[in-house]
């Protein structure tokens, strides 16, 4: 074991960190409009905003005329204007206009830093990637970093067979919590009243650095193999329960599953800090059985696909409610007594607490 390993190894779990060389998501394209947004990645303040071209730029949260929030401002052309005194600050996070400049006077050199960006699949995603200094050197090996990883992305967001639905998950957690309990399902049990699966048996694990995969089966209430199925999101009592391979992965720092051919969920992770975490779950329902449907114009299976986008949102927000209050009541317990002992029956968890420590040691090792 390596001493860095050794050295995380004896931290706690739920005071660690995330590595930072991985595309993370901090917002849906949706929330970033012409105004610029505010947002926190692992206790970095980032400000989002969108240039002439509508092309997503991230930067240091912070303007360095009096320190505060850059996205209190607002988008003047390609360029960022401070709320306070009106300072700009250029894509680069160089400052290239000060309103009051005297003839005397030059352009302060206070570059902030800036974030690899990149909007792909309805998400923002961002790299924030552990470098020391701010130039632009810095920013180009960064840049050449990021090109050989690339960030998960969603390939059913596009596809005209999937149905997406998207809940929000604010909760007042460290982050292993909710990869524990999206890892573990035999928390179904939680979910009964939602009818989602049941009678979880794991069957096997699989894990490198990177992942971990626990393969399930379990006891599926959907079936989506004729058109008028897909209203057994809405409506419980069409629901018949059979086995399908239930199939979770963390692949970090994110989270995918299957159940069977019909469903696919996603689960997007920006931890805020050691107690916070946001995500977003993306839930698709697969149109792969209606061969008919997939003859029709791509103009209709469009308007098909757009007009059942949320169709599954009472189901996924009603299941985030539930997940958000046990893990929520784990991170107290936590900090009330960080002592106390678990009793943990699924091996899974054993994989992912040990797959934090390893992402961890890797940075461990580049510092
Ligand atoms: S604090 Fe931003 S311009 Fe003065
Ligand atoms: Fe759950």
């Amino acid at each position: 074991m390596s001493s860095h390993l050794q050295a995380v190894q004896s931290r706690d779990v739920r005071m660690l960190g995330i590595n930072p060389n991985h595309w993370y998501v901090v917002l849906r394209s949706t929330e970033l409009g012409q105004q610029p947004v505010g947002v926190t990645l692992w206790k970095q303040p980032i400000v989002l905003f969108r240039d002439r071209k509508s092309q997503v730029h991230a930067l240091e949260d912070r303007c360095p005329h009096r320190q505060v929030k850059l996205s209190h401002g607002k988008v003047v052309g390609d360029d960022l204007e401070c709320a306070y005194h009106g300072w700009k600050f250029n894509t680069s996070g160089n400052c290239s206009e000060v309103p009051y400049l005297a003839e005397n006077q030059k352009i302060p050199n206070c570059q902030i830093r800036r974030y690899p960006v990149k909007e792909q699949d309805g998400f923002i995603w961002l790299f924030p990637v552990h470098v020391n200094g701010l130039n632009t050197e810095t920013f180009t090996e960064t840049l050449h970093v990021t090109s050989l990883q690339q960030p998960m992305g969603l390939p059913e967001w596009e596809h005209l067979n999937y149905i997406a639905t998207v809940a929000v998950i604010n909760c007042q957690a460290h982050f292993s919590y909710l990869i524990e309990n999206l890892m573990d399902m035999y928390h179904g049990h939680l979910h009964q009243d939602y009818q989602a699966w049941a009678s979880a048996a794991l069957e096997n694990i699989k894990e490198d650095d990177y992942r971990v995969d626990a393969y399930y089966m379990a006891q599926s209430y959907y079936k989506i193999d004729k058109i008028w199925s897909i209203s057994q999101l809405f409506f419980p009592a069409l629901r018949r329960l059979h086995p399908e391979p239930l199939n979770v992965s963390y692949v970090y720092p994110h989270w995918v599953s299957t159940l069977g051919q019909d469903f696919k969920i996603y689960c997007l992770l920006c931890p805020i800090n050691e107690t916070e975490t946001k995500a977003y779950l993306i839930h698709f329902t697969s149109l792969n059985a209606f061969w008919r449907l997939h003859k029709l114009p791509v103009k209709f299976r469009r308007f098909v696909k757009e007009s059942l986008f949320g169709s599954a949102q009472k189901l996924l927000d009603g299941l985030v409610r539930q997940d958000i209050k046990m893990i929520e009541e784990e991170q107290q317990a936590y900090l009330q007594n960080p002592k106390i002992k678990s009793y943990e029956l699924n091996r899974t968890l054993v994989s992912v607490q040990k797959l934090i420590r390893s992402q961890m040691a890797k940075l461990a090792e580049l510092e």
